[in-house]
């Protein structure tokens, strides 16, 4: 019998949004069979003796899904998450989960003597129930502790958890500092979720973007609305609005996101014309996969600044293949002519080219596959 997971999936499919694709259809058998077991599943309260505090029926394995940028993770991560009837459940995207959690931990240092992680993993992982957890990745030996201990503290309360990354677990953290410390978690993610690769045949992002302008000259009327349409193929029609990203201790604004679905939009202003560096742009690409900026200006020598926060910007973004969708006053060579650093803009121009060519677009890497970057 089939189940609102594979119903909604099949719903999608008939009503022409989405194409089938069988690596996709099997995980949402997985997601389906997992959203049976949920509602058949009542998990003890924490402390409660009582009859209604008991366990009824078996925990479910969780579940962790990993393949390649686009495949359709996330979407069929939040197709699971409306369907499924079950409480307590909390859907987090992994950076502001890791952000919260570093915020908490620097709390608890003031108020506890010694650990504070195990009081704070406590805390977040809240009574047992539904966690999902979109992109998973680990950067640094920081976040592959609090991880590790989290996840211990987790499963042993009883949560199941769902998970998407670009990386099978085996290859998270792949190349960090002491590693062997973070070899545990692993063992972890392995014994209490089922891991699955969506080996879907294309990328569906991509396939959005390709053979579509990404770069729109002058930036008028019409130039803006060509971003409104490329933000509406991309993020959907439901209500966004600002929210901010914890970049190194210090929140950074982001006017307008939808980061469950990886997209942000800023002004050219908002980007280059306040006290960002490289560290801020760096941050933005761990959460946005596609950044939309409106209004690239020409730039004069006087703004040796701006062009110079620029020319960051876009080698930060180029480096991790970010998809960039922009308007300008300008061509790319025609933007920064004369000025400290006019030099240097030659090859930011080039690269402006390239990503807008569909060569840039499909080698957009996993993190997996970025050399010398641990996820
Ligand atoms: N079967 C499909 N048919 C059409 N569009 C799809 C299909 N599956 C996914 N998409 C669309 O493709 C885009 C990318 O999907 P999604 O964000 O879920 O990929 P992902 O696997 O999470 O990628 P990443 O690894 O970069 O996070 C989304 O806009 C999504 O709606
Ligand atoms: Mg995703």
């Amino acid at each position: 019998m089939t189940g609102a997971v594979v119903e909604r999936y099949e719903e999608r499919v008939r009503l022409g949004r989405i194409e089938p694709d069988a690596a996709q259809q099997s995980a949402v058998l997985d997601l389906d069979r997992l959203a049976k077991a949920l509602a058949g599943w009542r998990p003890a309260k924490p402390g409660l003796l009582s009859f209604f505090g008991r366990e009824r029926g078996v925990r479910p394995r969780g579940l962790y899904l990993h393949g390649g940028v686009g495949r359709g993770k996330t979407m069929l991560m939040d197709l699971f998450y409306d369907a499924v009837d079950f409480k307590p459940k909390r859907r987090s995207h992994f950076h502001g989960f890791m952000a919260e959690a570093h915020e908490r931990i620097a709390v608890a240092r003031t108020k506890v003597d010694g650990d504070p992680i195990p009081l704070v993993a406590l805390e977040m992982a809240g009574d047992p129930g539904l966690l999902c957890f979109d992109e998973l990745h680990v950067t640094d030996i920081a976040d592959a502790m609090i991880l590790g201990r989290f996840f211990k503290v987790v499963f042993e309360r009883g949560v199941v958890i769902v998970a998407t990354s670009n990386a099978h677990p085996s290859e998270l953290y792949r190349n960090g500092l002491n590693r062997q410390l973070f070899l545990p978690f692993i063992d972890l993610i392995e014994d209490n979720l089922d891991v699955r690769e969506i080996k879907a045949k294309k990328d569906f992002r991509l396939d959005k973007l390709a053979g579509r302008p990404l770069y729109f000259t002058p930036a008028d009327a019409a130039a803006t609305a060509e971003l409104d349409r490329h933000w509406l193929r991309l993020a959907g029609s439901g209500a966004h609005g600002s929210t901010e990203i914890e970049v190194k201790g210090r929140r950074l604004h982001v006017p307008l996101a939808a980061p469950e679905m990886g997209i942000a939009r800023f002004s050219f202003a908002d980007l280059c014309e306040k006290p960002l560096s490289s560290v801020d742009y760096l941050g933005l690409t761990q959460v946005f996969h596609t950044i939309l900026i409106d209004g690239i200006p020409r730039l004069e020598p006087a703004r040796r600044d701006t062009a110079r926060r620029f020319i960051n910007l876009i080698d930060t973004l180029y480096d991790s293949r970010v998809c960039l969708i922009a308007s300008a006053d300008a061509e790319p060579d025609d933007l920064y002519q004369r000025g400290e650093g006019a030099d240097l803009f030659v090859r930011t121009a080039s690269r402006l080219t390239e990503m807008r060519s569909e060569g840039y677009l499909s080698e957009r890497r996993t993190a997996s596959d970025a050399e010398g970057l641990t996820i």
